[in-house]
């Protein structure tokens, strides 16, 4: 029998970074990577603005990928046949491990195109969207969805079946309708049914945030994969955790100080040299948050992570925080009094 694009890249059983506007870019999935996501997705990157330019915009930017991340997947979307169909040319020339089609995006205006979630209105024009992709490229291509638009129209399961008859390779459910956005309970219990009806791999995604929610989506489940997002942001170190966790039963310590600013410092030089300087120094802002986390004073260190713009003041405060966290930190404080 021919094995799974799981099996293939070798996370069947796996724990994959979910796509993440603005958050997977390359520097936070080579993280990842290293602390154990098997497989890494870009954001998604919009068909039309791929297809329009041919310069190299941030839709290229957001497809390049390095040979430590693999396997990786490019996630596209859009709500028009023919550009989703000349994306994935295009995508196919970065050879990524797999193309994601994006059917899950809840947001108004992808959803309102039609793209995204907006999918999930018209079932016949995705899985044609989808047989188009898998007869155009060359490369395993996967679909991202949700179990359903509303309550009122949960067809996950027919669905299912038909983008399985149009070879889509591997499908990933976040269990939450697009009525529900990003909030609300996320119902798993669609999983087992999904799984018994179609013989690809059903990737588990939503409501994933701790390392003990992993154990239980797949005892609960017997989902082939899990794919994490938010718990990604909050604890990068997640993956590390569950696989030791799936594997032994225990959690491991949680990263001490020093690791903790030690991978906060080579995320933002790996930011820097994909991004440029500025651009890098500034969006690390929002990950100071993670690195942080469970260190006592963090509020003020993260105050002071706030201010630096250029990648040599980032770098000063970050060894100031790992030789002389408590000194300076009382120096802060008395200078701000
Ligand atoms: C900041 C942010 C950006 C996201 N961007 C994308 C995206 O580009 N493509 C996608 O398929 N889903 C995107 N999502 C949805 C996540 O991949 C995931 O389906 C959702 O957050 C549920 O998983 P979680 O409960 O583990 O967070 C995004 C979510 C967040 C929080």
């Amino acid at each position: 029998m021919m094995k799974s694009i799981l099996e293939q890249l070798g996370a069947q059983q796996g724990l994959l970074l979910a796509p993440m506007e603005d958050v997977t870019d390359i520097s936070f999935r080579q993280i990842c990577k290293e602390f154990g996501a098997d497989i890494v997705y870009t954001e998604f990157v919009n068909a039309d603005g791929l297809v329009r330019s041919k310069k190299p915009t941030k839709s290229r930017m957001k497809m390049i990928l390095r040979e430590e991340e693999r396997p990786a997947g490019i996630q596209i979307y859009g709500g028009n046949l023919d550009s989703m169909q000349a994306a994935a040319t295009i995508v196919e020339t970065e050879q990524p491990d797999i193309i994601d089609i994006n059917a899950g995006c809840w947001v108004k205006k992808v959803a309102k195109r039609g793209a995204g979630a907006g999918l999930l209105r018209d079932l016949p024009y995705m899985v044609r969207m989808a047989k188009t992709i898998v007869d155009q490229v060359d490369l395993p291509v996967t679909v991202k969805t949700r179990i359903g638009w509303d309550d009122d129209s949960i067809q996950i399961v027919e669905l299912a079946k038909m983008l399985e008859d149009v070879g889509v390779r591997a499908l990933t459910v976040h269990c939450r309708t697009r009525q529900q956005g990003h909030s609300g309970d996320p119902d798993w219990t669609w999983i087992p049914r999904i799984r018994e009806a179609i013989s690809i791999p059903v990737i588990l995604n939503g409501g994933v945030m701790t390392p003990q929610d992993v154990v239980s989506a797949f005892d609960e489940t017997g989902c082939d994969a899990v794919m994490i997002a938010r718990g990604a942001i909050a604890n990068p170190w997640i993956f590390r955790e569950a696989k030791q966790l799936l594997a032994t039963g225990t959690l491991p310590e949680p990263p001490e100080f020093r690791e903790r600013i030690e991978t906060a410092l080579r995320h933002l030089r790996l930011a820097v040299q994909i991004k440029g300087e500025r651009r890098a120094v500034l969006e690390m802002r929002k990950h100071y948050i993670a690195y942080l986390k469970y260190v006592p004073n963090s509020r003020q260190m993260r105050n002071i992570l706030m201010k630096p713009e250029t990648l040599a003041e980032a770098e000063d405060v970050l060894h100031s925080l790992l030789y002389y966290s408590e000194e300076f930190l009382q120096e802060h404080e008395m200078q701000a009094a």
